[in-house]
């Protein structure tokens, strides 16, 4: 049984705003690599090759590619426990932000009504010249004749809409990731590692405004010392129990 407090569950229980931070953890259980644990995608592939617009210029196939094999990977995974409790966790809470890391789509998927993307969803491309949004059958087309992906209007290179290294976060959802925090009773950090920022800022900004702020992870992280309350366990194990929690609170 994972081990989180009465406060915790009485504070979620009363809450009118919560906000969930997500990280690569929280997928994990649906067989996606995370980063920077060992077997992770930084372990494995170097970011300075993969995933920077110097590197994607340099070599679009390899980079296109990469994005394309890490697409599939995501489209035949599905949501789990974790996905499906903060779903589950809507039905007890007026408003619940899920503000993520992820390029995942599985909040999507798993059908939670707000779903903040920082750093953008690897199932869409778009031409990087005049910005149209370009089919994955286009890319997957190109690879498959061995040549880099182009729009089919301007002939510009197809780029996965996800943000790389030294790129800005898109405005608008950092914008409302920082609303969604400010609101928030109930801060909760699940699954991420909390080392790359702006999103790395969030659990702590929350804290300082005013919320209680918990994370779900099975190690130490880069909040784990600002927090009021660390929960070691899987996400898929802990929010399931959490939701239970929450829900006999309400129903007593
Ligand atoms: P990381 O790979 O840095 O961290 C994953 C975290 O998930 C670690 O703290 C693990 O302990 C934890 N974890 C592993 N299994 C878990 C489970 N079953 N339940 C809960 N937690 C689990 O991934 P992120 O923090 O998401 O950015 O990384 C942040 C950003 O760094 C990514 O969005 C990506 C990367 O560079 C870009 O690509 C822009």
């Amino acid at each position: 049984m994972p081990d989180f407090s009465d406060t915790l569950v009485d504070r979620l229980a009363q809450a009118e705003h919560v906000a969930v931070l997500t990280g690569a953890g929280i997928s994990a259980e649906s067989g996606i690599p995370t980063f920077r644990d060992p077997d992770g995608l930084w372990d494995e592939f170097d970011p300075q090759e993969l995933a920077n617009v110097e590197a994607f210029l340099d070599n679009p196939e390899l980079v296109q590619g990469w994005y394309r094999h890490r697409r599939q990977v995501v489209e035949d995974a599905e949501p789990n426990a974790g996905h499906r409790a903060l779903r589950a966790l809507e039905a007890h809470v007026p408003s619940l932000a899920v503000v993520t890391q992820n390029v995942d789509d599985l909040h999507n998927r798993a059908e939670n009504s707000t779903v903040i993307e920082l750093h953008g969803n690897i199932t869409d491309n778009y031409c990087r010249d005049c910005e149209r949004t370009v089919g994955a059958e286009i890319v997957d087309a190109a690879i498959q004749d061995g040549e880099p992906a182009r729009c089919p209007d301007c002939d510009g290179l197809v780029r996965p809409d996800v943000v790389w290294f030294g790129e800005m976060l898109p405005p608008a959802a950092m914008e409302q990731a920082d609303a969604a925090t400010e609101r928030a009773d109930v801060f909760l950090s699940v699954g991420t590692s909390a080392v790359v920022y702006p999103a790395a800022r969030l659990p702590v900004a929350a804290r300082e405004q005013g919320a209680y702020v918990a994370e779900v992870n099975p190690d130490a992280t880069g909040v784990t010392d600002t927090v009021h309350e660390s929960i070691q366990g899987p996400a898929g194990d802990v929010l399931p129990a959490l939701v239970d929690a929450v829900t006999a609170r309400q129903d007593a």
